[in-house]
């Protein structure tokens, strides 16, 4: 799929109405969107510059935009619950996801935040994404694949636990790691053999005491740096006149995410020095 000018065979297109609804369908020749406000040719749209309004036969006007990544994320299949767009842009910058980073990441889900990553590293980076539930990865695979039009080079999906993969399995030691799955505790030890000295650790659990066990298990790996947790809410705004205020609904709690880098093996961090309080 091209990401930008006139629209081609193969794009998928959003059609979205007066009421701001949105239909989503794959340009094909000879094919028609058929919806009750009428009719509308895909040879038609083919050509059109994004951001066009195209008519209906029963006269109803339809915006047209390409599918972005964030409407692709939203909107398709599941097996597993994703990263939300918030929390993947944090990812992708506090994370430091470089283009042709060698990034793990651990479970694959339904591919969310592997687009993201895909995306980050570029056509000389490696995304490792492994996923232990088979129908999980099935998601993941046909949701990437839908939305890059193919399977990206740099991507390579595995079936396994992330508990039993070693640096040999990856080719060698990786830049970042990525975990969103229920016990991330449980793979410290094999963060802690895969990540290069300096790389960057992030994780994502949506509970307190998930974000407490994981924390503390950094801490007792002794190989990384006084991890910081966090979380981000997002708050949309209604704009109108003396009507403006925030949203009154919000997704207000996603999930914690939480970052240390590695040390080189050996070393111990300088702690601050704290004045003894009089
Ligand atoms: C919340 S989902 C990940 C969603 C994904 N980040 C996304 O954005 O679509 C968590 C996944 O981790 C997988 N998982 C849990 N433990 C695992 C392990 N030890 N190794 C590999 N995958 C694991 C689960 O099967 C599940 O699919």
């Amino acid at each position: 799929m091209a990401n930008s000018g006139p629209f081609q065979l193969g794009d998928r297109v959003q059609l979205t109405d007066a009421k701001r609804r949105h239909f989503t369908i794959i340009l094909e020749s000879g094919k028609s969107f058929h919806s009750h406000k009428g009719m509308i040719s895909h040879d038609e749209i083919i050509g059109m510059p994004e951001g066009s309004v195209i008519r209906s036969t029963l006269g109803s006007d339809f915006l047209l935009f390409r599918h972005l990544m964030v409407d692709h994320v939203l909107s398709m299949p599941r097996g597993a619950a994703v990263i939300y767009p918030k929390d993947s842009a944090q990812i992708l910058v506090e994370g430091d996801i470089f283009p042709g980073a060698r990034v793990l990441e651990a479970g694959a889900g339904s591919g969310a935040l592997s687009m993201n990553l895909l995306r980050a590293v570029g056509e000389q980076g490696k995304v490792i994404s492994y996923e232990i539930r088979q129908d999980h990865l099935d998601f993941a695979e046909s949701n990437v694949d839908e939305f890059f039009g193919g399977r990206p080079d740099a991507w390579d999906p595995r079936l396994g636990d992330l508990k039993e993969v070693t640096a040999d399995d990856l080719g060698g030691p990786v830049d970042r790691v990525i975990l969103d799955m229920l016990e991330p505790w449980e793979c410290l030890e094999v963060v802690r053999d895969i990540l290069i000295p300096g790389g960057v650790f992030m994780t994502y659990v949506a509970t307190v005491p998930q974000l407490m066990k994981v924390m503390e298990g950094i801490r007792e790996q002794q190989c990384f740096t006084e991890p910081r947790a966090w979380e981000s809410l997002v708050r949309e705004w209604k704009v109108e006149g003396l009507a403006t205020r925030p949203e009154h609904r919000m997704n207000a709690h996603t999930a914690f995410l939480i970052w240390a880098r590695r040390l080189t093996d050996g070393v111990t961090p300088p702690r601050p020095q704290r004045r003894a309080r009089k």
